[in-house]
């Protein structure tokens, strides 16, 4: 068994700020003991003790340690397309989304942007991530394949649609169930449970009745497969959803009629919801996934938070890449927390502990890996980033003179970026960065 000391100052969210108010900032320097990747033991340390601990220890008390980051949505296929800005969704989706993604039918293609886009997330300090996969089925067994090799927890699965994209990323009812079911036995609980597939119909408006009764099929076909998809990001969309399912209540109603709304579901943006979906997706437990610079950029609308908390709805946070400005959850969250100020009274104001909450703890329970990650409590897989800001930089300064936790979370969320990123760790295993050799000390 190996074990490692690590000695931090560490910040982390191990409860609901939404329950529990900003007091759910835990902020201490402390001793985590690892064993094989899981924190067993966790001791906050006396300001200026010495001999802290004993055996393998390393020392990060030099930067900042906190919680590896969850993303509940990011695309795989769209990291070559971060960027196209000035155009609403259906749009960009056109011109920039969907030409890239038709590039991934070439193998060699999907492998290069495969390490691209688990290589990204892992240098912003994310560890979990709720995928969208690519069309090609090839191109999904590429991105687990890689993944399994970077140590990230992955979420992911082949994305479904068979009109209005583009003919080549269309698929069929029979070529669906059967890649689906093929890369479901393949890659569910891969690598230790680390990976999972998640059923993943593009949206409604690309995806027939056909094709979503598959997506049940597939779903149900074992009990503890994800579902995820988008939902309410913009009027054009919703409006055209309506006319595509005339018989349904609402958009949620286009997945709920198959199952597909349960509490391992989540539905990305829901930025124009209709309060009978909020009650449906409170009432099932399924989660939405926020992503707040992909819906500036878009100019999709402004996200009602306050209906999604009066209403009981699970919120995390996702990057959204590539309609979102790239992998760093930091810049997510402190764009939530600005488009909240925008939203005046109606908006909820963030404090640093929700940023990070969202950015963490909230995404991990969407994701049903409450017991697993989101803190750094003991029991939790030791699933973190350690941020070093370079020397004489304005995080450093401004990290210098916070005069308190929260102050310095908050000049985290304003100031960091995935160059402040010194290291990310997975189960205790370094995934990207470099870590202080550790030394041996004896009691
Ligand atoms: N709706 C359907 N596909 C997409 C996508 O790739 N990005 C976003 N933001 N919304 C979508
Ligand atoms: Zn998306």
């Amino acid at each position: 068994m190996s074990a490692v000391t690590y000695l931090a100052r560490a910040l982390d969210t191990p409860t609901n700020p939404f329950e529990d108010g900003p007091g759910a900032l835990r902020a201490e320097e402390v001793a985590l003991e690892v064993r094989d990747g899981t924190i067993v033991g966790r001791r906050a340390l006396v300001p200026g003790e010495k001999a802290v601990a004993t055996g393998e220890v390393v020392d990060l008390r030099h930067g900042v340690l906190l919680p590896g980051m969850v993303d509940t949505h990011v695309h795989f296929p769209q990291v070559r397309a971060i960027g196209g800005l000035g155009m609403p969704l259906l749009d960009w989706l056109e011109r920039c989304a969907l030409p890239e993604e038709a590039r991934l039918a070439d193998p060699g293609y999907a492998e290069e942007v495969a390490d691209e886009f688990l290589d990204g997330l892992a240098r912003a300090g994310t560890t979990t991530a709720l995928v969208f996969g690519s069309h090609f089925a090839s191109a999904v067994d590429a991105l687990f394949e890689r993944a399994e090799r970077s140590g990230l927890r992955i979420t992911a699965g082949q994305v479904l649609s068979d009109r209005m994209l583009r003919p080549e990323l269309h698929t069929d009812p029979a070529t669906a169930a059967a890649e689906g079911a093929a890369l479901i036995e393949r890659w569910h609980g891969a690598a230790g449970g680390r990976l999972r597939y998640a059923v993943t119909p593009r949206f409604s408006l690309s995806t027939s009745e056909a094709i979503l009764r598959v997506c049940e099929e597939l779903l149900h076909s074992r009990d503890d497969l994800w579902f995820t998809s988008h939902i309410n990001e913009n009027l054009r969309e919703i409006s055209t959803v309506a006319e595509l399912f005339p018989t349904c209540q609402h958009y949620l109603d286009t997945y709920a009629r198959h199952g597909l709304v349960g509490p391992r579901s989540v539905l990305a943006h829901n930025v124009i919801p209709g309060e009978d979906e909020l009650r449906l997706l409170a009432a099932s437990g399924a989660a939405v996934s926020h992503c707040p610079t992909s819906n500036a950029a878009l100019g999709s609308g402004m996200f009602p938070l306050r209906r999604h908390l009066d209403a009981g709805v699970q919120v995390a946070l996702g990057t959204d890449v590539g309609a979102g400005a790239g992998f760093s959850m930091l810049k997510e969250g402190l764009q939530a927390y600005y488009l909240q100020q925008l939203l005046g009274a109606e908006g909820v104001p963030l404090t640093p502990a929700h940023l990070l909450y969202l950015a963490t703890g909230a995404g991990a329970r969407a994701l049903g890996l409450g017991e697993q990650v989101g803190d750094l409590g003991v029991g939790k897989q030791f699933d973190a980033l350690w941020l070093v800001p370079p020397t004489g930089s304005t995080l450093d300064t401004a990290l210098r003179h916070a005069p308190g936790d929260s102050d310095r979370l908050a000049r985290i969320f304003v100031l960091g970026t995935p160059a402040d990123v010194a290291a990310t760790w997975v189960g205790g295993r370094l995934v990207a960065g470099h870590a202080p050799a550790s030394t041996t000390h004896t009691p």
